[in-house]
This record gives C-alpha cells, sequence and structure tokens, in this order.
C-alpha cells in the first residue's frame, strides 16, 4: 500500500481528510502533519511546510508516494499579512511540486479555491476557461499556483491534480480565516441560541459545499486514471449555491428562535468580487464528479450536529 502524507492536516480540510483516508487505506499509510498535532492522532509529525529540508526528509524516511498539500493562509487572513500569504502560499507549493519533479513522490493533491476568479469573472454558472482577475492576495496565489501546476505537468511530467473548493461547510472543525466562514459561523451562534451578526449583505449569493462533499471530490480525483485528469490547473467545482439571508430562513425553520442582523465589513467586498454559481462540467465529463448534498441537507444536517 502507497503511503500519503497529509500537509496542514489540523486544519479544516485536514482533519476530516485524514480520517476518510485512514478509513480507506489504513491509519499508518496516512501521515499527518501540521504547525500543531495536539489534535491530531498518530501516525502525525509536527512540521513548518515552510522548512524544505525537513519536508525532504520526512518523504524519505516515511516512503511516501502522495502528498496532499492544504497548507495556505485563506482570503480573510491574507489580507492581513499579504507579502506573507504569497510566501507561505507559493513557497511551499513549489517545495511539493519540486519533490514530485525529482521523482521522490508520484501524485500531489493541491487545493485552489473560488477566490482565483475577480470582478470580471462571469458571475453565475462560472465557466472552467474565463477572465481571472482575483483582487486578494489569497487569490492571486491561487491562480499562479494554478499555472505552476500546470507548468510542472507539462513540463516535467509531474502528476499533480487540483480542485477550485467553494466555500466548505462543516461541523467538525472551525474555519480556517476565510470569507465564506459565515455559513459555519451562524449555526453555532443558532445553537448558542445567540443573534447572528452577518459580515456579508443578505443578498450576497456564494457557492458552497458540505465537507462530506468536498472530502469525496478530493479522494475521488486521486484516484482517477491519470489519464481522465485533462485539466492540470484546476477544475471547477460545484454543489449548492445561497445567500446569508435565504441561509437565515431556513435556520429559522428549524428553529423559530433564531434571529439575525447584517453589519457588513471589509469581507463583503471580497465575496463581491466572486462568482455566484459555478459551472463544473468539466469535473462531471472527466472523472465522474457529483455532489450529493442540496441545501436543505446541509441545513438540517448542520443543526443536528452543531
Ligand atoms: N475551507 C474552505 O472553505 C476552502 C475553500 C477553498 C479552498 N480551500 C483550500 O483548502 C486548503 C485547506 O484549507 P482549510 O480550510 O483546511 O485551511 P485551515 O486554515 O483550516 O488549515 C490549514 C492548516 O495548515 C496549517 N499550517 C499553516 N502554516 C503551516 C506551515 N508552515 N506548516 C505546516 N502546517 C501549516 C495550519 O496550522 C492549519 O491547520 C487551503 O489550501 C485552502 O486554500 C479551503
Amino acid at each position: 500500500m502507497e503511503k500519503s502524507l497529509i500537509i496542514g492536516a489540523a486544519g479544516q480540510i485536514g482533519t476530516e481528510l485524514v480520517s476518510q483516508l485512514r478509513s480507506r487505506r489504513g491509519k499508518n499509510n496516512i501521515i499527518a502533519v501540521d504547525l500543531r498535532i495536539d489534535n491530531l492522532s498518530s501516525p502525525c509529525f509536527e512540521l513548518d511546510a515552510m522548512n524544505e529540508t525537513a519536508l525532504r526528509d520526512l518523504v524519505l524516511k516515511e516512503g511516501i508516494s502522495e502528498i496532499y498539500h492544504l497548507v495556505a493562509m485563506l482570503s480573510v487572513t491574507g489580507e492581513k499579512a499579504p507579502q506573507k500569504a504569497w510566501d507561505l502560499n507559493m513557497k511551499t507549493l513549489f517545495s511539493v511540486l519540486d519533490l514530485a519533479k525529482e521523482g521522490l513522490i508520484k501524485r500531489i493533491f493541491w487545493p485552489s479555491s473560488i477566490a482565483v476568479f475577480g470582478p470580471s469573472t462571469p458571475k453565475i454558472q462560472t465557466p472552467q476557461y474565463c477572465s481571472m482577475d482575483p483582487t486578494t492576495a489569497y487569490g492571486i496565489s491561487k491562480l499562479a499556483g494554478e499555472l505552476w501546476c500546470q507548468y510542472y505537468f507539462k513540463n516535467y511530467g509531474v502528476d499533480v491534480r487540483s480542485l477550485r473548493y467553494p466555500g466548505l461547510i462543516s461541523w467538525k472543525t472551525m474555519p480556517g480565516g476565510g470569507t465564506t466562514d459565515y455559513a459555519i459561523d451562524i449555526f453555532h451562534s443558532a445553537s448558542r441560541r445567540e443573534e447572528f451578526i452577518s459580515f456579508l449583505e443578505p443578498d450576497t449569493r456564494l457557492p458552497m459545499m458540505y465537507m462530506d462533499d468536498a472530502v469525496r471530490a478530493t479522494i475521488e480525483i486521486m484516484e482517477a486514471e491519470s489519464d481522465a485528469i485533462r485539466i492540470r490547473s484546476s477544475y471547477n467545482l460545484a454543489a449548492v449555491d445561497f445567500t446569508p439571508s435565504e441561509l437565515g430562513i431556513a435556520i429559522k425553520k428549524i428553529k423559530p428562535e433564531f434571529e439575525m442582523s447584517y453589519s457588513p465589513d471589509s469581507r463583503q467586498a471580497i465575496a463581491k468580487s466572486w462568482p455566484s454559481s459555478i459551472d463544473d462540467t468539466q469535473a462531471k465529463l472527466d472523472w465522474g464528479w457529483k455532489s450529493r448534498y442540496n441545501f436543505l441537507s446541509i441545513v438540517k444536517l448542520m443543526t443536528d450536529k452543531i
């Protein structure tokens, strides 16, 4: 059995991806690393992905053949330190791409984001190929990263696979500083019976996805035959789209005491520059992607679990 390394394993996606991969492929074949490992179970190691030598040593020592590289500074956090976001997001990606270029690992998963799109992008059913002018340091790093992935595939044969995740909704781990975090925070406020104050305007429609769908998409694209992966920058991926107002109304139907109000902040400008919905036809055609969770099932699951 091949061994996989998950970098950034303690984050919102990593926590759930590690657990899914371990149940499919056996605990000892999935190595989890992060800056902090208190919430991870072994095999796991403390590792700073900026330390290229430590990363290389671990890959060689553990006989890793596949890396899921999840480390990034996200959209909101990245705007507070744009240069740091660029350095972290790009340097760590190059370290992983270079390990594959040298033949030390066989396959890479690296997530991109809807943050690669910008104000000039068609907003409704955003196509795979279109105008892209990201406004955040995070989005710029993801768009550059996509092009470097494609470059390493074309020029060095690196088998790198990528998805443009929409906002991901989960209950196990708190989100890590993104513009779509409101769609998780709202369920925590509802469960504490507190009024929820949305940092986005009521009609800001964004593409979203339940975490189980995102983790399944990640595993499916990584398990697909290499020939099926015809896009080596990053695939559009979609499930649902909704506004804060629609989400509030749906929660109120389950919890009639729930109240929300609006106090938009700087995150509104980021959200406004992103698509409202995504066309993921290419992912469906190439490797058979299909989402399973719709808006109402996500609301029901989140209110039950939190
Ligand atoms: N969560 C979303 O809604 C979403 C949407 C689109 C794309 N993505 C992408 O998916 C990936 C994972 O996102 P997430 O939401 O799990 O992020 P997160 O912030 O929850 O997790 C990132 C993890 O990386 C770790 N990390 C940071 N710097 C590190 C370093 N130098 N060395 C080792 N570990 C380090 C953090 O400790 C954290 O546990 C990111 O690339 C992100 O851009 C996420």
